[in-house]
């Protein structure tokens, strides 16, 4: 595996094997890699990619003020050991100054999609995202990009950046890994203490009874908000930030549940805040 540092070097590396025509699959990614991280090459593999380029770069412009960019987890060596044994073919790993170099000002922000639940409770968040996203996209210029749904609404967020920037990339999303008891693998995982861990599944427990009750007929949104609400509360220490039903495209209420719907939740287990979501496919 390659490691670049610059844009000039990535460019460079990736060069080769796209004049060779080779398929170029890329993976943005924060780093404190897990399995859901890993499993997004495979998916990258399975739609065609053939090589495969994975960044790491913690961006303090998705952090506000007040949240965890400066004690967010890095474990660089690690990193690198599991992109090897993946096969992984170019690892870019940017500074801040090369990212953001000074005197930088412009900033892609994302409309309706990108307000109403992370978007209202992380003001800047999605920008932070968009920009840094379209800036790694015009980098590496990937054939197709991976992201997890575990991550929603930054899914929808990337999708109509890319539809309404006309960005030359396909877009493809891969299903969130789990732990055994359900808890979703994500990064920020590592801050939960032993006893804080096992409260953890609360969220997903909440998202299962949403999920059920939207299978059994249930059509109200707020009987089912409420039902997961109730879910969350049985578990003393998780504090909920929100739960809702929404259109997976829109992130608004959803219009019917004619189309695919989804259950999302924010929690808080202490100083950790906890993000998951199912998707409701409707049987037409
Ligand atoms: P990060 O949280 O490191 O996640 C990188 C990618 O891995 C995202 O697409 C995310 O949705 C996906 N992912 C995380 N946990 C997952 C899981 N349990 N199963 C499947 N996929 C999972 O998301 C970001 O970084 C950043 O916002 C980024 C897109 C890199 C922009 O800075």
């Amino acid at each position: 595996m390659q490691t670049t540092t610059t844009i000039e070097q990535t460019r460079e590396a990736i060069d080769t094997p796209r004049a060779s025509r080779l398929t170029i699959g890329f993976i943005p990614t924060m780093g404190f890699l897990h399995e859901g991280h890993l499993s997004l090459i495979d998916v990258a593999r399975a739609h065609g990619a053939e090589f495969i380029v994975v960044s790491i770069f913690v961006n303090p412009t998705q952090f506000g003020p007040n949240e965890d960019f400066a004690r967010y987890p890095r474990d660089e060596q690690r990193d690198v050991a599991l992109l090897e044994a993946k096969d992984v073919d170019l690892l870019f790993l940017p500074s801040v100054d090369v990212m953001y170099p000074a005197g930088s000002q412009t900033v892609v922000s994302v409309g309706g999609v990108a307000a109403p639940l992370e978007g209202q409770r992380r003001p800047g968040h999605f920008d932070g995202v968009a920009t840094v996203v379209l800036k790694l996209f015009n980098i590496v210029r990937p054939d197709l990009a991976v992201f997890g749904r575990k991550d929603a609404q930054q899914c929808a967020v990337i999708e109509r950046m890319v539809q309404d920037l006309d960005v030359p990339v396909t877009l493809v999303f891969g299903e969130t890994d789990r732990e055994p008891d359900g808890l979703a693998r994500s990064s920020r995982n590592s801050y939960l203490s032993g006893e804080e861990r096992m409260l953890a599944p609360a969220l997903y427990r909440a998202l299962r009874v949403g999920q059920d009750a939207i299978a059994g007929g249930v059509t109200d949104p707020g009987v089912i908000e409420s039902l997961m609400r109730k879910t969350v509360e049985a578990t003393a220490g998780v504090e909920i930030d929100y739960l809702a039903v929404v259109d997976p495209a829109t992130f608004l209420p959803p219009a019917g549940f004619q189309r695919d719907v989804l259950v999302v939740g924010a929690v808080r287990i202490g100083r950790t805040r906890l993000i998951d979501n199912i998707r409701i496919a409707r049987a037409s």
